[in-house]
């Protein structure tokens, strides 16, 4: 089984990857391979179909999936958030019935507020929300200040934990012959002008 984290902060080695270094080193623990994705500048200078084909191909081959972002002006990374919009309307569909999870790093405020966002993705995908203890959140402005945060990096080690958790009731299920939903009737879409 693999997760696939995607960073969504201009930094590869900073805060939020730091969060995102936890959580993996929690799943790795409990068996479960992990990639670290760098969104990076590719998302909006122009290579961002590249940049989604390449992921939507990991997607294809992950199991369950966190995204995070720094908290910039008390929402998510313009990065992230131009990726998740191309990445969920080309390749939802392979993430779909598939765990996710948000994680936001932030110096201060905003937090909760980007949290609302990213999760929105999962919920109109169908995908359930692994959740930890409080919110998934980390405080600093330096890889090192985030490691200070002790409760924050707990929240990230109980978010592996609940993750690999998941993922493992999920493929008992498989084995025991529950598969996910099947739509059985035509779907509905109303724009509200009529
Ligand atoms: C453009 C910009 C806007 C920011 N806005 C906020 C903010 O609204 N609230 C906050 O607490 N921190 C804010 N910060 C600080 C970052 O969220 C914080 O340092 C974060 O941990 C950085 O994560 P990273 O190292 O992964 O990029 C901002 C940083 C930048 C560069």
């Amino acid at each position: 089984m693999k997760v696939l984290l995607f960073n969504g902060s201009r930094r590869k080695s900073g805060c939020t990857n730091t969060a995102l270094e936890e959580i993996a080193a929690t799943l790795n623990k409990e068996g479960i391979e992990t990639e670290i994705f760098f969104i990076g500048i590719d998302a909006v200078n122009g290579n961002i179909n590249t940049l989604v084909k390449e992921a939507g191909e990991k997607c294809a081959g992950a199991d369950g999936y966190i995204f995070g972002s720094p908290v910039y002006y008390a929402s998510p990374s313009g990065e992230i958030l131009a990726f998740m919009d191309r990445l969920f309307w080309s390749h939802g569909s392979v993430m779909k019935h598939k765990p996710g999870a948000a994680i936001v790093s932030a110096r201060r405020g905003g937090t909760t507020a980007s949290f609302d966002v990213l999760n929105k993705y999962f919920t109109i995908n169908e995908m359930p929300i692994v959740s930890s203890r409080y919110w998934n959140m980390v405080h600093g402005n330096s890889p090192d200040e985030v490691r200070q945060d002790e409760e924050g990096m707990q929240v990230m080690r109980i978010l592996g934990k609940n993750m690999a958790w998941m993922l493992k009731c999920i493929e008992a299920g498989k084995a025991a012959g529950i598969e996910a939903p099947v739509l059985d009737e035509e779907r509905r879409m109303t724009n509200f002008i009529r």
